[in-house]
């Protein structure tokens, strides 16, 4: 998973390339580079490593001149991070460099055909065999020569070109890969996602599988695969650089886990009018709810942990059987979905390999598909029947958290209208309930300020090697969500284990200072956690609870607490998670860890 950009314009280019890399770095960042068109000829600048590197190998773009050029950087899938395998890739006759976001699924038949015919390769990369194939089909059509190029690739990817015969021109390409032009005055950009082309223009294009755009200063031409023009809407991007920027926080992360209570508020607000639910999604109403007999939510990593919450939600409310299952089991366990199976998929970038191929899936099932994404006009959102975006703004920490409690949120409100609609809550509940979700955002602000102390608990699990997350119901689907937080952030190994399953073997692990997290805020099940916390400490288990602020009981059985702000049970699960953030933030912290980009990972997996 990668990020590319490219300019084309009267400033000079690589400053700008650059820019924008930087703002792509959490879409991958083991190795980066830019080509730019210079008097004539393309020079291309890459290194292994961060962006910071090759800024500085260029002095900040300051010793590459020219005025048209694309950039890249990594998240390696086909060849180890090295120089010779960072982007861009050129052509062996030199005439064309291509940047790439993808896989090439039929690279290496091309890779032989090429070698066959003469071509050698440098790199281990797929996409060496785009900028040879150009090389091959180009007799000095470069629109005829992208058409045969695409037709012959097979896979993912969202192509940038630049070739020595079009000075002025960059070339931008998709085929289930991100990709959006930037439009100027007198110049052009194209990027893998809005964050890198904000600081240049909010007037964008989103391009579609299947299309190609071939853009200068003052044009920019978009055609199908086939050659025929397309007509496209630009669109306003109401992110400005601030919002995309840390604003003030030392860490991504923390400023999304803070900004939350908004977050949560823009994506339910709009849907909430008086007494009524308004759904944004034509066709997902009452009619339609009725003739659904079960509901499958699937997804991955905290976007999956969301509808493992979610879950309890809808069936609690909606009395309809709802099972979970992961994006990446569920696109080869040939699912039984049909027409009355509602196929919920989360995510928050749209663009996760697994979960556009469970939407594809699913619809070849013939099960309709409501897609839950953050990102407008993503692959997800395309595919989906029905989409409600979570309106979340840009996360650009890797690990997710406002992205995860809009998903839940969302979750929660389809549930509360799902039940009115198929009359599963009558009119007194409903209201009730409409209420608590109405007061989410100001109970999200509570869970923060109720626990100041986060960082100095955290402080406990510096040199922690495990850390056990247990819970019941709702709250071991939110022990799966703090585990991985703590995992992917401050890389202790932590476990999620659901509390009455401990004395069946686990807790043979249990021993003298063994930190375990218990979470009671599900107040149905809570006395039985509480037995689980006495079970461990009788082995000597250290337990830091998360409870509501008046529950002695727990407090009185419990090492240390966290405090959940009153909440009604059903909704609990988007207010409990804010303190197992804010403990995997502190946690990292004093660890001295990447917390917003942490090692091996990358903000959306859009490969296998
Ligand atoms: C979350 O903290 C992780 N970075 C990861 O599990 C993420 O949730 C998962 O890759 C799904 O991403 P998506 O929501 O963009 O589909």
């Amino acid at each position: 998973m990668c990020g590319i950009v490219g300019y084309t314009g009267m400033q000079q280019a690589a400053p700008i390339l650059l820019e924008g890399l930087k703002r792509l770095e959490y879409r991958g960042y083991d190795s980066a580079g830019i080509a730019i068109m210079d008097d004539g000829s393309i020079s291309v600048q890459k290194v292994s490593g961060r962006i910071s590197k090759l800024c500085e190998l260029t002095e900040d773009g300051k010793t590459c001149p020219g005025n048209v050029g694309i950039g890249h950087t990594r998240w390696a899938t086909h060849g180890a991070p090295t120089d010779i395998n960072a982007h861009p890739h050129m052509s062996n006759d030199g005439r064309f460099a291509v940047v790439h976001n993808g896989i090439i699924e039929n690279y290496l038949a091309l890779r032989e055909e090429l070698i066959g015919k003469g071509y050698h390769f440098e790199s281990e990369t797929d996409t060496e065999v785009v900028v040879n194939l150009l090389e091959m089909y180009y007799t000095g059509d470069l629109k005829n020569a992208v058409m045969r190029v695409s037709s012959r690739l097979q896979g993912s990817y969202a192509l940038g070109v630049v070739c020595s015969d079009a000075p002025d021109e960059i070339v931008a390409i998709r085929e289930s890969s991100p990709l959006i032009i930037g439009i100027g005055a007198g110049e052009n950009y194209f990027a893998s996602d809005i964050a890198a082309l904000v600081p240049y223009t909010r007037n964008v294009v989103y391009m579609e599988d299947g299309e190609f755009a071939q853009i200068t200063p003052d044009a920019i031409r978009i055609y199908d695969l086939f050659g025929n023009p397309v007509s496209k809407k630009v669109q306003k991007v109401n992110w400005d650089v601030q919002t995309a920027e840390k604003g003030g926080y030392e860490h991504f992360m923390l400023k999304e886990i803070i900004e939350q209570p908004r977050a949560v508020e823009a994506t339910l607000r709009p849907r909430i009018r008086g007494s009524e639910i308004v759904l944004d999604a034509e066709g997902l109403d009452g009619e339609f709810l009725r003739k659904i007999r079960r509901i499958m939510i699937t997804a991955c990593g905290s976007a999956y942990y969301a509808g493992c919450a979610g879950r309890y939600a809808i069936e609690a409310l909606c009395r309809i059987p709802v099972s979970t299952e992961l994006a990446s089991e569920f696109r080869y366990g040939d699912p039984m979905v049909d027409s009355e199976t509602l196929v919920i998929v989360l995510s928050q970038s749209g663009e996760t390999a697994d979960t556009i191929a469970a939407v594809k899936e699913s619809k070849a099932k013939g099960a309709p598909v409501l897609a839950m994404v953050n990102v407008v006009g993503s692959t997800v959102a395309k595919l989906a029947d029905f989409t409600l975006y979570t309106w979340a703004g840009p996360e650009i920490a890797v690990a997710t958290t406002k992205g995860y409690t809009t998903q839940l949120a969302l979750l929660y409100l389809f549930a509360l209208y799902a039940a009115k609609e198929t009359g599963r809550v009558d009119d007194k509940r409903y209201r009730h309930l409409l209420r608590a979700l109405r007061s989410l955002p100001k109970r999200i602000q509570e869970a923060v300020d109720l626990n100041p102390m986060l960082d100095r608990y955290a402080e406990d699990y510096r040199n922690t090697r495990s850390i056990f997350f247990i819970g019941r119901n709702s709250d071991y689907a939110m022990a799966m969500e703090g585990a991985l937080k703590m995992k992917e952030i401050s890389y202790i190994h932590a476990e999620a284990y659901a509390a009455g399953e401990l004395k069946h073997g686990t807790i043979a692990l249990i021993e003298e200072h063994q930190p375990v997290i218990a979470l009671c805020c599900n107040t149905i099940v809570q006395e039985k956690t509480m037995n689980n916390i006495i079970e461990v400490k009788a082995r000597g288990a250290d337990v830091l609870a998360l409870a509501e602020k008046n529950n002695s009981e727990i407090i009185s059985v419990a090492d240390r607490m966290m405090y959940l702000p009153e909440v009604e049970p059903v909704f609990a699960g988007v207010v409990e998670i804010v303190p197992l953030q804010l403990l995997a933030y502190y946690t990292a912290k004093c660890r001295k860890c990447d917390i917003d980009k942490p090692k091996n990972l990358a903000k959306s997996v859009t490969v296998e």
